[in-house]
């Protein structure tokens, strides 16, 4: 896409997703890297050297600047809403890798802030980009698989210990556990083809590791339009297994595992039966499979661009990202109180 300028970015937050981000900025035409801010100078330092860009260890010296239109929010969770605010009020637009923060009042201060400061808020799920998941969305909304029946998603994810004995992951301030951390990216895919969650029950519990949230969490589902479904994520699972969303309608059973198409049986369509792979990148390695996601920030990011030169919304914004989070809020609330929990949830 050959936008109408170009735009400037800034990066707060130079860590793991950093580089997907950084390589989807050097793809996009219209993207030029401006400059990193991490707290941490030697982070900050050795990323602006590799990406020929500047440094800066306080968010508020990167947001100062003028040749920066766009700033990527790459920190822990829970400081997503600190910096996106800022920037808001500094006037850049707002992209926030997932979640988009980890509380309802945080996002919605986040959105509002960007509502108020006129910026856009996108927040990056890469897997609403992938390939098996757009085709099951696309037949979705076509009706080509009927009336839906029941959707379920399966996180078998394994960290270790170790991943958790670090400042931020497995904190309740920062991160969340393996719903809020690892399993929103299929929670979010699950939602985003089935729609809104009307009410569910379930269990979250920390079973495996020494840390203050969920290793393991568990709901059943009535969407509001009356299928039911399933979701299970963990960080426990001995060697980390695949994932799995399945879509079960009228006419038709998909069933995406490790992110391809492992069953397409639809009325009037090939039948597709895939094997299942024995694991997906990521499923015990956080660092592992990142470079599969480059190619749907780059068309996330890009989308932001068109949004602001089209005056829309971007393809995620902030009530769209607020969806995923307020599902795994609710198996929060459900696994504390044992009760069912209806949504929508007040803020
Ligand atoms: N989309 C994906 O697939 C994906 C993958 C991994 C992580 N993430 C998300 O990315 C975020 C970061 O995760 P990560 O794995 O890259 O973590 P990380 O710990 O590797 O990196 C986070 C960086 O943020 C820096 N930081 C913390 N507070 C800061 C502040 N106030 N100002 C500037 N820098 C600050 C830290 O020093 C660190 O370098 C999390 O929200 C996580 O959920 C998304």
């Amino acid at each position: 896409m050959a936008t109408q300028r170009q735009y400037g970015f800034g990066i707060i937050g130079c860590g793991t997703i950093s580089g997907v981000h950084i390589s989807a900025i050097e793809q996009i035409p219209g993207a030029t890297l401006v400059a990193v801010c991490d707290v941490d100078e030697e982070r900050a330092k050795q990323t602006a050297a590799e990406h020929d860009a500047d440094w800066h260890t306080e968010c508020d010296e990167l947001l100062a600047r003028d040749d920066i239109d766009v700033v990527n929010i790459l920190t822990w969770s829970g400081h997503h809403h600190i910096a996106g605010v800022a920037a808001a009020k500094a006037g850049k637009h707002v992209i926030c890798t997932k979640p988009i923060d980890i509380t309802l009042e945080a996002i919605d201060a986040l959105i509002a802030a960007c509502d108020e400061n006129n910026v856009k808020l996108a927040a990056t799920h890469q897997l609403r980009s992938f390939d098996a998941y757009r085709r099951i969305k696309d037949a979705v909304d076509e009706g080509r698989l009927g009336d839906l029946l029941y959707g379920n998603a399966f996180v078998p994810w394994y960290r270790s210990q170790e991943y958790y004995d670090d400042n931020w992951h497995g904190t309740r301030r920062w991160d969340g556990g393996a719903l809020m951390n690892q399993s929103i990216h299929w929670i979010d895919v699950l939602l985003w083809i089935m729609g809104p969650v009307a009410s569910l029950c379930g269990y979250v519990d920390t079973a495996a590791h020494r840390m203050e949230v969920e290793d393991i969490g568990t709901a059943a589902l009535k969407f509001a339009n009356s299928a039911h479904g399933l979701i299970q994520g963990t960080t426990l699972t001995y060697e980390g297994m695949p994932t799995r969303i399945e879509v079960h309608g009228t006419k038709g059973n998909v069933i995406a595992t490790a992110d391809g198409i492992t069953l397409w049986n639809v009325e009037g369509e090939e039948v597709v039966v895939a094997d299942v792979p024995a694991t997906s990148t990521g499923a015990a390695d956080p660092r592992s499979g990142l470079e599969h996601a480059v190619g749907a920030h780059v068309v996330q990011i890009t989308d932001v661009l068109r949004a602001i030169e089209e005056d829309r919304p971007p393809m995620i914004d902030g009530p769209e990202a607020r969806k995923a989070v307020e599902v795994i809020l609710a198996m929060y609330r459900a696994g504390e109180t044992g009760q069912p929990v209806t949504l929508p949830l007040e803020a």
